[in-house]
């Protein structure tokens, strides 16, 4: 068996690689990642080594380099995480998005259809569904749930899911997709809002909540998210759709605060800053579907998540101090000096 893992120097990406070669040691990992900004190819330093694992750079919207490494490799399936995936970032500049988010899939999944595969597996996200008011806790997403994005970056990947859904009817590709709510855990890119809190409240700098800090999100551990991708690339069924989520719906400040008690730094570091365009309040899974065909469940409870997602990051500066400290204050500069 062999899988293509698109985006696995990235944080959601090389938790997966992780699972699967501890997992399954007879499988072959072939990673696909262009090492964007947010792709670290320390991250995959433990594996490097292991005679069941490749790395290749290259981008998903690169056509002659997929199909290149589809003829050497002859994968079985396809797992794509890659995807520029930060909000604040498509709302600045879209551009990226469509390319890498739409065309990119395309490109894979003609690649596909052109080599033969028994699976192609899209890692989408909750966003596609749009959000849902604080006052009707009633309601949850489901996968009949319509698409009504609110972001560049959400619209992207819900154009990806048309494209992948259309794949499927058109070609009769074997595909998959879930659509999962917010993760946490080690190697999440320090311009999320966990790693974000984490990093400045070390530093005792500014915690910067957006709006008044009452948006909510339903927090997933890394973790749980690879073992529901697992299941659903091996026992799920063509063509369908699976949320994933773990009923923890948090809002933003609660867990700041949560953050700065862990840390033993004062809730003074908190500064209220101008809400993110288009903010979506709240979002919040149904995975009725994903417990009752597969048996998945959450395993992973939020206390004990963010308490070895922050000793994580306290054990390993070397991972994200650098991040922190280069080309990305320039970012942190240009995205939240004008938000006082
Ligand atoms: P990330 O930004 O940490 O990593 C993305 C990875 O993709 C990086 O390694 C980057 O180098 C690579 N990449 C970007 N553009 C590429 C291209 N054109 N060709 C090849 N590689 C490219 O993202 P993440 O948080 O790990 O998210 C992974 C996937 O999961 C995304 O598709 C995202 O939409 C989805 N998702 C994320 C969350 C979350 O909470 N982070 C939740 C639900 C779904
Ligand atoms: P984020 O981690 O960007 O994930 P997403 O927007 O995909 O849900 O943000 C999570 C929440 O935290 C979101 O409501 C925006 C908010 N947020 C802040 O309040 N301050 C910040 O500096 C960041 C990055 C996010």
């Amino acid at each position: 068996m062999t899988i293509i893992v698109t985006g696995g120097a990235g944080f959601i990406g090389s938790n997966f690689v992780f699972h699967m070669l501890k997992k399954y040691p007879d499988y072959r990992i072939v990673c696909l990642d262009k090492l964007t900004y947010a792709g670290n190819l320390s991250t995959l330093a433990p594996v490097m080594d292991n005679p069941k694992f490749r790395f290749v750079r290259a981008d998903i919207c690169d056509r002659a380099a997929v199909y290149k490494l589809f003829e050497e490799e002859k994968p079985d399936i396809v797992v794509n995480f890659a995807a520029e995936s930060h909000v604040d970032r498509s709302i600045e500049d879209p551009g990226i998005f469509l390319q890498t988010n739409i065309i990119g899939t395309a490109t894979l999944m003609d690649a596909c259809r052109k080599f033969g595969i028994t699976r192609y597996h899209q890692v989408s996200t909750d966003e596609v569904y749009g959000d849902l008011p604080l006052d009707r806790p009633d309601l949850f997403f489901t996968e009949q749930t319509p698409l009504h994005t609110s972001s560049p970056y959400s619209s992207s990947k819900a154009s990806a899911d048309l494209l992948v859904l259309a794949y499927y009817r058109t070609y009769g590709l074997p595909v998959t997709i879930s659509r999962c709510s917010n993760n946490y855990g080690p190697y999440h890119f320090p311009e999320k809002l966990i790693p974000l809190m984490i990093a400045n409240a070390l530093a005792d700098k500014p915690l910067p909540v957006y709006g008044k800090g009452e948006n909510v999100r339903d927090w997933l551990y890394v973790e749980d998210h690879c073992k529901a991708i697992d299941l659903i690339i091996h026992k799920g069924r063509a063509g369908e759709v699976y949320n994933v989520g773990g009923h923890n719906e948090m809002k933003n400040i609660d867990i700041v605060r949560m953050i700065c008690r862990a840390l033993g730094k004062p809730e003074s570091l908190i500064t209220y800053v101008t809400d993110r365009k288009g903010h979506d309040m709240r979002y919040a899974i149904d995975p009725t579907k994903i417990h009752d065909e597969l048996g998945w469940l959450p395993e992973t409870k939020f206390a004990d998540g963010i308490k070895k997602t922050i000793e994580w990051y306290l054990e390993n500066k070397s991972w994200w101090e650098p991040i922190v400290s280069g080309e990305y204050r320039d970012y942190y500069e240009k995205m939240y000096g004008n938000r006082k």
